[in-house]
């Protein structure tokens, strides 16, 4: 295990322009789609971290092709799946593992993995994705450490998710685009990454219409693979533009987020100003200014477009500096306000109100602490708190935090944080 951590001194201003990466969740669904292709895609502006470097260790394992990434680019696929099954030591520890058994199936008819891990909330189920595959008539058997798929045919089907998942939505349309017929899928998630993910698809030669709305349609190949042989820009991460206008308001500096797609930010935009902030944004970028004093404000997570749950382990901590009381309802997952104790623990006034919902009483003074990173969203609101906090603090685990962020450090380092890896 790694072992190295963040050590920050809180308490400066930060100043200047900071960059946005790729969406580390629009990576994680476009690298194993390569699969499809009969010839290699090309892929820019892709992120580099933990998560996708695991991506591509799984999708080499499979005997796919992967080139050296040139800086960001990199050229992969069109090359035969030798094996139909998961290198489990990664996919084990690695939610978006999952996504491959999509592809995996519809190619090879069979696909064998391991229950996808990852952090805490990482453990989540994935009872959709097997219904959505039993739909297009696959045949599911599991035993204590792994999952056996089979379809000798795959049938597009009409599926209705029960519940909004977006990696379900995303890894289904991975399988329908090979299947035979027609698939609708209905109560679809609606995210940026979905749409984008249908757009490099119908880009390599895919038939998927309606992507970004609740109801997606795709006509499948009947087993043929599709054409490829396109390079896709990856979009840019709207979770670290969000987490970065945070820090700017809990600064209470400015702050210029670069290329980044003020289209995707809107909700967290909208709560910033409703809260007192003063943004401005441009084709691809957005500036948060100091405004008003910051007042509190009840948020709830919602599917997109609502409140991305990606965004509320950040916005709690920029609620501890905002006046009176603020309300935080998470709908999305379960587990995802156990890192409030640790905030309690540097000053913040939150009373745990049940699973799902806290009461941050704030403005409060914030203290540097030994904190340690459950998963990586919680991890990068530590660090946002350890930039407010007085003193000195250690952020630990931060392996779940270079799995979604690009030497964060650095970028920090540049506008101006005091904020140091060791180990
Ligand atoms: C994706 C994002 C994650 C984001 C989340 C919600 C990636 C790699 N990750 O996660 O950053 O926080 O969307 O926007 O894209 N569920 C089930 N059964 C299933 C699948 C999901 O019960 O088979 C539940 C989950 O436990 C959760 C809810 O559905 O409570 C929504 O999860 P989902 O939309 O699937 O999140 P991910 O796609 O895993």
């Amino acid at each position: 295990m790694e072992m190295a951590e963040f050590l920050i001194r809180g308490g400066k201003k930060i100043k200047g322009e900071i960059e946005v990466r790729g969406a580390k969740n629009s990576a994680l669904k476009i690298l194993p789609a390569s699969i499809l292709f009969a010839n290699p895609i090309g892929i820019t502006n892709l992120p580099l971290i933990e998560d996708v470097f695991r991506m591509l260790e799984l999708l080499k394992a499979l005997g796919i092709r992967v080139e050296k990434p040139n800086g960001r680019s990199l050229k992969l696929g069109g090359s035969e799946v030798k094996i139909g099954h998961l290198r489990s030591d990664i996919a084990e520890r690695f939610r978006a593992s999952i996504v491959l058994a999509g592809p995996l199936l519809a190619i090879g008819k069979t696909v064998t993995f391991p229950h996808p891990g990852g952090c805490v909330i990482g453990k989540r189920p994935i009872d959709i994705f097997l219904d959505g595959w039993r739909s297009m008539g696959a045949k599911i058997r599991s035993n204590k450490s792994s999952y056996t798929i089979e379809a000798k045919r795959l049938v597009g089907s009409q599926f209705i998710f029960r519940k909004v998942s977006v990696t379900a939505t995303e890894t289904l349309m991975l399988t329908a685009v090979l299947a035979h017929g027609k698939t609708v899928l209905k109560n679809a998630a609606m995210e940026p990454e979905i749409s984008s993910l249908a757009k490099f698809l119908n880009k390599n030669g895919a038939k998927i219409k309606g992507a970004g709305t609740s109801t997606v349609e795709i006509i499948g190949t009947g087993g043929k693979l599709l054409r490829g042989g396109k390079t896709f820009q990856v979009i840019p991460d709207r979770i670290e533009a969000g987490d970065f206008l945070i820090l700017g308001a809990a600064l209470k500096s400015r702050l210029r987020v670069i290329k980044c797609n003020p289209e995707h930010l809107e909700a967290i935009i909208t709560m910033l100003r409703a809260g007192g902030a003063n943004i401005k944004s441009g084709h691809d970028w957005v500036e948060i200014r100091p405004g008003r004093a910051l007042s509190g404000l009840d948020v709830t997570t919602r599917e997109y477009p609502g409140f991305v749950t990606d965004l509320q382990a950040p916005f709690t901590v920029l609620m501890t500096q905002a006046m009176g009381d603020s309300m935080i309802f998470e709908t999305v997952f379960d587990g995802r306000l156990n890192y409030v104790e640790d905030l309690v623990r540097m000053g913040a006034n939150v009373t745990i109100l049940d699973p799902h919902r806290v009461l941050v009483h704030g403005p409060t003074k914030l203290h540097g602490r030994e904190i340690e990173s459950p998963d990586l969203r919680a991890g990068l609101a530590f660090i946002i708190a350890a930039m407010v906090a007085e003193g000195n603090s250690v952020v630990k685990n931060i392996y779940q935090i270079d799995r979604g962020y690009e030497k964060i450090e650095e970028r920090l380092q540049k506008i101006g944080a005091d904020i140091r890896r060791v180990g």
